[in-house]
């Protein structure tokens, strides 16, 4: 059998390659504590697990689902923006339905990159942007974000001649690694960047709920004039603990979600629609309450994982933003192999930073969606193992 070549250039997802190597040591017989991956062990709201299963029963929607998406489903997701951050979308032309955001994200990249092109990636990133810009043939351009700037990039240090070869820019705050956030200014100045070299805007939202010490994050869309260069990519997967569901949306500018249309036409039919009719009702107003107690649970944890941390007398700056704590390797060990040593020696798995761009070695991401107790555990045997190594 021989595979494409472009198989070659692209490493083993990285927490599909984690979960191999939890399921190995599992099997070894470790009571492993899975902090790898942000993936709430909560369930999802009652309400929308019941009407899933209503909408289940129903026979017209055991047929082919819309390509774009139920209007049902697009006109809930442009209410929750006009509700959350004061954005008026046509649910007709400017939203469409996501078998999670990560399929959109990976899609949209081969409606506009091709070889010869530029994507701007952040670095550390979650690891799609890049996999995706290679697969397509385009060269990813890193996008240092580093903690004197608080992770976010500085944009005018893209040399022009990069930034005239971009097709698209990605940003993500709250971000994933890092837990920075960013304010409606930087959004403005992203805008503009964009809009002087003509580049597709493309900002991963899936964090905008996760946020801590009162913080709001806005939508990149909240920007005048946004919608002219920007689509937002949304997911109901970690406010509403539906990770499994693979349920998300585009936002933003009509051309660039016609152009997502045609390579999504071509690959998929579409998500279920009883799935997105129980994410109409996920959406409404009466979970507003449910995302604010994420917010205070994840907010406990971080602030437990942090002390604990500091206590052994690391440093930890406490995120602002998505569930995850990125913590700097406490000695003189590789991320990979600081990831190693815990996963094989303490029984906990946690991401090395390396997996998610060059920036990210020296770091590892710990996850914050485990049970209270479990991650009090796993956090007692971090520093019991950090302090053996
Ligand atoms: C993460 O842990 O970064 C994400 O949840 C993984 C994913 O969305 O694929």
């Amino acid at each position: 059998m021989r595979t494409a070549k472009r198989l070659h250039a692209l490493p083993p997802y990285l927490f599909a390659a984690l979960d191999r190597k939890v399921a190995e040591v599992r099997a070894a017989g470790v009571d492993v504590i899975n902090l790898g991956i942000g993936d709430p062990t909560e369930p999802t709201p009652d309400k929308v697990v019941k009407s899933l299963q209503a909408h289940a029963a129903n026979p017209s929607y055991h047929r082919y689902p819309s390509y774009i998406g139920a209007l049902q489903f697009r006109t809930a997701v442009a209410s929750y923006y006009y509700r959350r951050f004061g954005v008026a979308v046509d649910p007709e032309s400017e939203v469409m339905a996501l078998i999670g955001s990560k399929e959109g994200i990976g899609h949209i990249i081969w409606a506009f990159a091709e070889p010869g092109d530029v994507v701007l990636v952040p670095d550390p990133a979650y690891p799609v942007y890049r996999a995706h810009t290679v697969l397509a043939g385009a060269e990813p351009y890193p996008v240092r974000l580093v903690p004197e700037r608080g992770f976010l990039p500085d944009l005018n240090n893209i040399p022009p001649a990069v930034a005239r070869r971009a097709k698209i820019l990605f940003l993500n705050y709250p971000n994933n690694p890092t837990g920075a956030v960013a304010e409606k200014s930087f959004f403005r100045e992203a805008v503009e960047f964009c809009r002087q070299y003509d580049i597709l805007l493309c900002h991963d939202a899936a964090y905008a709920e996760i946020t801590y010490d009162g913080f709001v994050a806005p939508s990149a869309l909240e920007v005048e004039g946004a919608i002219d260069v920007a689509v937002e990519f949304n997911s109901l997967s970690k406010p509403y603990n539906m990770t499994g569901w693979r349920l998300g949306m585009a936002v933003g500018n009509r051309h660039a979600l016609n152009a997502l249309g045609q390579i999504k036409t071509n690959t998929d039919s579409g998500q279920f629609t009883a799935i997105q009719m129980a994410g109409v009702d996920a959406l409404g107003p009466e979970h507003d309450g449910f995302v604010a107690e994420r917010r205070r649970l994840y907010q406990d944890r971080r602030d437990r994982v942090v002390a604990a941390l500091r206590k052994a007398g690391w440093e930890v700056t406490p995120p602002k933003g998505a569930f995850y704590v990125w913590l700097r390797v406490p000695g003189p060990w590789t991320a990979e192999e600081f990831a190693l040593r815990l996963l094989e020696r303490a029984g906990v798995a946690v991401s090395p930073g390396s997996g998610f761009g060059e920036a990210g070695e020296g770091y590892v991401r710990l996850s914050l969606t485990v049970p209270d107790a479990r991650l009090d555990e796993a956090c007692r045997r971090i520093v019991e193992a950090g302090q053996q190594l």
